[in-house]
């Protein structure tokens, strides 16, 4: 039996994932419903990706029995009120990141997930890529020696996104792009809490953060620096400096295709797609895809890949380091 999905926000991301999961078998995966808050938006996106059912508002996507998991396509600011409703309703839920607004809200999401003895996952996509299952390979066989220290880059302008640079919006590099940074370390660190964070940035005059710097000490006198921003281009890789040698994830290193171990360059390509993507490698959202089907088949409420108190601890780094910055969304008073 395929994996029936539901999508829910007929925006740039829903259609990435939708031209992704149309690369994979279609007697594995079907998108079979898409809801949008307009019936018009919904079924025109229906239209593009040919798909059987449209809603006109999330709450009835909800109701929907013949679903098997919605995909959480909306703007961050609406993933916890919008995530809520889909658990409450029974629904398994890959949700975009950021998971939400800050760890209260994601603790709720948890919380809600196991209330329902629902499949929960945040879509942190770049854990399901081929290169970072070969750099999970490589670090458990000790190709770089102990790892010391451990460097991720993401710089990207887009001062010119409303939903980067406004703070109702859920604006700011760290939620956006910094999360994929702070996810590698975690990664590679096998989800260990860091000792200690520091971190500073500048902001924009909306109150986000524009760009950030943040250095993570871990115990064993090993380290991390992440640096992100919606204003500054950036190499976009990430290194991992061992005792004995290091690992590069080439950029963009949040949906690689290319690493190098001790000088040896290996590539691992992505399928193509059939309709023009609006993000950088989106096809790869088909490896997130096969494993919350993995992961359903099975019967796991959560993903090995990204485990719901890996999603918890991320965001609680985050909550720290906007506290450092000084960034304070109205989520944070609620
Ligand atoms: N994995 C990745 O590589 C990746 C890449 C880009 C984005 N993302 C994540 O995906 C999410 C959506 O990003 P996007 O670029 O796809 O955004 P988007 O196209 O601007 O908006 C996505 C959907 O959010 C809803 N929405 C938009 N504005 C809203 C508002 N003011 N109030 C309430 N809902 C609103 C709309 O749903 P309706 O259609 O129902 O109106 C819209 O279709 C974000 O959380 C982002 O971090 C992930």
């Amino acid at each position: 039996m395929a994996t029936r999905w539901g999508l829910c926000g007929a925006g740039k991301i829903s259609h990435d994932f939708s031209v992704a999961v149309k690369t994979l078998p279609p007697e594995d995966h079907q998108i079979a419903a898409i809801a949008s808050r307009s019936t018009e938006r919904a079924k025109y996106f229906a239209k593009k990706h040919d798909i059987p059912k449209t809603y006109g508002s999330y709450e009835d996507l909800a109701r929907d029995s013949d679903i098997d998991i919605v995909y959480l396509g909306v703007l961050h600011t609406e993933h916890w009120h919008v995530g809520l409703l889909f658990l409450k309703a029974g629904k398994n839920v890959l949700c975009e990141k950021p998971f939400a607004m800050n760890s209260r809200q994601v603790k709720d999401l948890v919380e809600e997930a196991k209330k329902n003895n629902v499949f929960l996952m945040e879509a942190i996509w770049s854990r399901c890529f081929p290169v970072h299952a070969e750099v999970r390979r490589q670090l458990a066989e000790e190709a770089v020696g102990e790892v010391k220290l451990v460097k991720a880059y993401f710089g990207s302008p887009q001062l010119h996104v409303p939903r980067s640079v406004e703070k109702e919006l859920g604006g700011g590099a760290l939620l956006d792009i910094g999360v994929y940074c702070l996810q590698f370390v975690l990664m590679v660190f096998n989800g260990e809490r860091p000792a200690s964070i520091q971190a500073t940035g500048v902001l924009l005059d909306s109150g986000v953060d524009e760009s950030v710097v943040v250095v993570m000490k871990f115990t064993r006198k090993r380290m991390a620096l992440c640096v992100f921003s919606i204003a500054a281009r950036l190499p976009n890789d990430a290194v991992i400096s061992g005792t004995k040698g290091s690992i590069s994830v080439l950029g963009p290193m949040h949906c690689p295709t290319k690493l190098v171990v001790n000088g040896k360059e290996t590539e691992h390509p992505l399928p193509e797609p059939c309709l023009p993507l609006n993000f950088t490698n989106s096809t790869g959202l088909c490896y997130e895809a096969e494993e919350v089907r993995r992961c359903l088949l099975k019967g796991l409420k959560e993903s090995p890949r990204m485990p719901l108190s890996e999603s918890v601890l991320l965001t609680e780094i985050m909550d720290e380091i906007r506290k450092q910055v000084g960034v304070v969304f109205s989520q944070d008073r609620q």
